[in-house]
C-alpha cells in the first residue's frame, strides 16, 4: 500500500496479514520453545512506542542523552564526510535525534531525500509528517517495513547514508547481526556510508540501572509485549502476573530482559489454539540489549565489507557512533 500527503510518501510492507502471519509464527515458535521467548519488535505498538520514549527521558538511561551529546558536537563532521543526499533511518521511531543529522546535510547543501524506516507504522507517520513540515523542501519516503526482512526493498537511488541509531543494532542476537550487516552491505553502493550508534560496555550496576528503572516504565514496556499478544491473538496472558527481569550477562556482554511468570499458570493463546504452561518462577526472554567493544564493533562491520571511516564517542566513553564506509 502508497499513501501520498504533500511532501510526505508512505510504503507499508506490513500490511495485516504480513503482520499476522509474522506474529503468529513469532509466538508459536518462542512459546513452545525451551526456555521460551519473544523477539524484541513486538514491544513496539504505538503504546510501546511511547513507553520507549519515556524511557529515553528516564535519569538511569543514558544511550539517548549520549547519542544526542555525539550528534550535536559531530553531525556537521558526519554529514561533510558523508556527503550524502538521501538519508535513511532504521528503526527510526520518533526520529528526534535525526533532526541534527538533517539540519547537517542541510547545511552542507546535499540533502534530498529523508527515508525512515520503522515498524511501527502510527510513530511513523508523525515523525514523517513532523518533518516534512520543519523540512520544506525535503522528500519525505517514509517505509513501514522489519529491518531484518525488507532491506532490500528499501529505496536505492542517491548517495545514501543509512543510519541506525540509539543501540538498536544490539537488539539482534550476534548471527542476526552478521546477516543483518552483511544484508545491509549488500543494498549499498561504493561511496555509500553506514552511521551506527551502539552502546558500550560499562559498570554492571549503572547498566542494569538503565534497564530496571526505579519508576518501572522499563517493566511496563517489558509487559507490553504481552498485551501486543493479547490483542492480537487473542490470549490471556495477566501482564501483572509477571515480574520485570534485567540481568547483565558479563560472558555474552548483554543486558537480558525477562518476564518472570509469579506463579504458575496456564496462558491461551486464543488466535494460535495454544496453550501455554508457565511453571512458578519460570523465565521467558524479550529482549538482548548487547553492549560493544570498540575494536568487535569494527570486526563485525569489517567482516559485513564495511571500512570504518570514523569513530565519535561521548566525553563519558559511555556510548559509539562509527562512518563506515561500504
Ligand atoms: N532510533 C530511535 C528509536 C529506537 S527504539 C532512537 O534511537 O531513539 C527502536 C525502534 O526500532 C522502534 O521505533 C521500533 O519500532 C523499531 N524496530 C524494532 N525492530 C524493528 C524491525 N525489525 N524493523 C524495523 N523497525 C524496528
Ligand atoms: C531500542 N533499544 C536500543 C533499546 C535498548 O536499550 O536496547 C530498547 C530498550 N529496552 C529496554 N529499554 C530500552
Amino acid at each position: 500500500m502508497s499513501v501520498s500527503q504533500s511532501a510526505v510518501h508512505l510504503v507499508n510492507h506490513l500490511g495485516h496479514d504480513y503482520l499476522r502471519q509474522a506474529l503468529e509464527n513469532d509466538v508459536r515458535t518462542g512459546l513452545t520453545s525451551t526456555p521460551k521467548w519473544l523477539p524484541p519488535k513486538w514491544f513496539y505498538d504505538a503504546a510501546g512506542s511511547d513507553l520507549f520514549s519515556q524511557i529515553t527521558r528516564l535519569p538511569e538511561y543514558y544511550p539517548t542523552r549520549r547519542e544526542l551529546a555525539i550528534l550535536r558536537r559531530e553531525a556537521l563532521d558526519i554529514a561533510t564526510r558523508s556527503g550524502a543526499d538521501t538519508l535513511v533511518e532504521l528503526g527510526s521511531g520518533t526520529s528526534e535525534k535525526t533532526v541534527l543529522l538533517l539540519d547537517a546535510l542541510s547545511s552542507t547543501g546535499t540533502l534530498r531525500t529523508y527515508t525512515p524506516v520503522d515498524v511501527d507504522a502510527v510513530t511513523l507517520g508523525d515523525a514523517a509528517r513532523r518533518l516534512a513540515a520543519r523540512y520544506p523542501g525535503l522528500a519525505v519516503q517514509a517505509v513501514c517495513a522489519d529491518f531484518e526482512h525488507h532491506l532490500a526493498l528499501l529505496p536505492r537511488e542517491g548517495r545514501r547514508m543509512v543510519a541506525f541509531l540509539g543501540g538498536t543494532i544490539g537488539n539482534l542476537d550476534p548471527a542476526a547481526r552478521e546477516v543483518f550487516l552483511k544484508e545491509l552491505r549488500g543494498t549499498l553502493r561504493s561511496g555509500d556510508t553506514f552511521l551506527l550508534g551502539a552502546d558500550l560496555v560499562k559498570d554492571t550496576g549503572r547498566l542494569v540501572a538503565a534497564y530496571d528503572d526505579a519508576a518501572g516504565v522499563t517493566a511496563a514496556f517489558n509487559r507490553n509485549v504481552l498485551h501486543v499478544v493479547n490483542r492480537e491473538l487473542d490470549a490471556d496472558f495477566e501482564p501483572d502476573a509477571f515480574d520485570h527481569v534485567a540481568i547483565y550477562d558479563a560472558r555474552q556482554d548483554w543486558i537480558e530482559m525477562r518476564l518472570r511468570a509469579s506463579r504458575a499458570m496456564r496462558v491461551r493463546v486464543g488466535g494460535l489454539g495454544l496453550t501455554v504452561p508457565f511453571a512458578a518462577g519460570e523465565e521467558m526472554r524479550t529482549e538482548i540489549s548487547a553492549k560493544f567493544r570498540p575494536e568487535g564493533l569494527r570486526k563485525e562491520l569489517a567482516a559485513a565489507g564495511f571500512t570504518v571511516n570514523h569513530h565519535y564517542t561521548d566525553p563519558t566513553g559511555d556510548f559509539s557512533l562509527v562512518l563506515a564506509r561500504a
